[in-house]
């Protein structure tokens, strides 16, 4: 595998699978520009050490800015598959467009076919990938070791493993790289476990302190930090009742954590780059249920953006944080930054309002990616009392109550359909793609879902015409 693209270099990883104990396995790793490897760049022997499970990451360095290489591993007699890895432009490079997929959430029990899609999609830069990469088992995975094993098992997917030797990825973790709903309250030893784990099995830069936020730069077209929400961040807010000040409105409660949080705008605050692009594992946008601001001529006391709420688990748990966030944008007038979030399994996209004030002009936009992998069908899991066509009509009445919801912000609600998104961006604006797939069908096309314009100089967000999308619009 092969990850996080540097001016210079990028870092690859492999796994050499040791029959019995050792002390450590020599590994050749060596990168070409060619697929045969008929003349080799640059390599190298690395230790593959029983400590990280056998696990090599190699930080390549030393090579041209902007390009394509193909890499592979040579250990105990045998090849491993070669992989591609690509190098980012140099900094201060204007670079005329950046293109990759943002997916999150994927479950052994369904198929893999969106990343087979992902893995065939033309012209990609790499793979961003926000999370619940593994669902551990919230019971019985516990160490270190447990851990790794639960990467190496799903990385016995076929299609994985082809969508991996394709592309370079960008990965970060969401809860299921922990346990379900995990914050930073967790029992630290398992916390720790799952942390080393994580490192020991993805091809990031690692600064050595187990930090996973991070960011990256493509010239002078894009920052794109990464930041973690889940291991610095307090415990999700139980309620969801938001018509009086509670849990969530609390100023002392945060999901980046204080360190993060300076590092985030510190970075956002010296980008001279076009876009700043934040990966982002769960939804910045709100996900009002009932909006409630009707209400306010009789209580006026109510908290800005009262209503009832979606039980998420994400940034609408975290509201003054969120307004901090949002409200520096604008304070220090940082235009063009959007986030790429994941984790809902619902495409959502919407514009962010500080407060989600109707009346404000938007400072940022929201594109929540849906999931890699099926769901139950909701639309016989739930209502498969219903003939088809009126369990489809109850669904599109749900989308388009979501939507007016959470009027003028979201602007598309999807939470029916499977699949991935693709962001594409060049110096005047970004296009992003919902690209559903049919998990259920393993032969299945991606097709366009719904597209989206934000042109540089304003956070609104333009849909474009996309004949045959799905879910509701506003
Ligand atoms: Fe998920």
């Amino acid at each position: 595998m092969a990850g996080d693209p540097l001016p210079d270099g990028a870092v690859i990883w492999t796994r050499v699978d040791v029959p019995q104990a050792t002390s450590g396995v020599e590994v050749v790793w060596s990168v070409s520009r060619s697929p045969d490897f008929d003349s080799i760049v640059v390599g190298g022997l690395a230790l593959a050490h029983p400590d990280t499970g056998c696990s090599v990451k190699v930080p390549v360095t030393g090579l041209a800015a902007d390009r394509w290489y193909h890499y592979r591993f040579e250990a105990l007699g045998s090849t491993s598959r070669s992989g591609r890895l690509r190098t980012a432009p140099a900094p201060g490079a204007s670079p005329d467009r950046l293109r990759f997929a943002f997916a999150s959430c994927q479950q052994l029990s369904s198929q893999f076919v969106a990343h087979r899609a992902i893995a065939r999609e033309e012209g990609l830069d790499f793979l961003m990938h926000l999370g619940d990469y593994i669902y551990a088992d919230d019971a019985a995975t516990l160490t270190r070791e447990q851990y790794r094993n639960a990467y190496g098992h799903w990385r016995m997917q076929p299609d994985l493993r082809e969508l991996h030797s394709a592309l370079p990825t960008v990965a970060m973790w969401d809860d299921g790289e922990f346990f379900n709903g995990v914050d930073a309250t967790a029992d630290p030893e398992r916390l720790t476990a799952a942390t080393l784990a994580w490192f020991d099995s993805f091809p990031t830069s690692d600064p050595g302190d187990s930090t996973a936020f991070r960011a990256l730069s493509w010239g002078d077209l894009a920052d794109i930090p990464m930041i973690d929400v889940r291991s610095h961040r307090d415990p999700a807010a139980e309620e969801t009742d938001y018509t009086s000040i509670g849990t969530p409105h609390d100023p002392a409660r945060t999901t980046l954590g204080a360190e993060q949080y300076r590092w985030l705008t510190g970075l956002l605050d010296r980008s001279s780059a076009a876009w700043r692009v934040i990966g982002n594992p769960y939804n910045i946008a709100p996900w009002k249920l009932v909006n409630l601001e009707w209400l306010r001529p009789f209580r006026p006391e109510m908290p800005a953006g009262a209503g009832i709420y979606a039980p998420n688990e994400a940034w609408d748990d975290y509201l003054r944080e969120r307004r901090d966030l949002l409200g520096h944008l604008e304070a220090h007038n940082i235009e063009d930054t959007v986030f790429a979030s994941g984790h809902t399994h619902m495409f959502i996209t919407s514009e962010l309002r500080v407060e989600d004030e109707p009346s404000r002009t938007p400072v940022s936009a929201d594109f929540c990616t849906g999931s890699l992998t099926a769901d139950p069908d909701l639309r016989t899991a739930y209502l498969g009392d219903l003939p088809l066509e009126a369990a489809e009509a109850v669904l599109e009445v749900a989308e388009n109550w979501v939507v007016a919801n959470n009027a003028p912000s979201m602007r598309h609600f999807n939470m029916v359909e499977q699949g991935y998104s693709v962001m594409e961006l060049n110096p005047e604006e970004l296009v992003v793609t919902h690209r559903l797939v049919d998990t259920h069908d393993p032969a299945a096309q991606p097709r366009d879902g719904a597209r989206f314009r934000v042109r540089r100089g304003s956070a609104r967000i333009e849909v474009l015409p996309t004949p045959g999308a799905s879910g509701a619009f506003a």
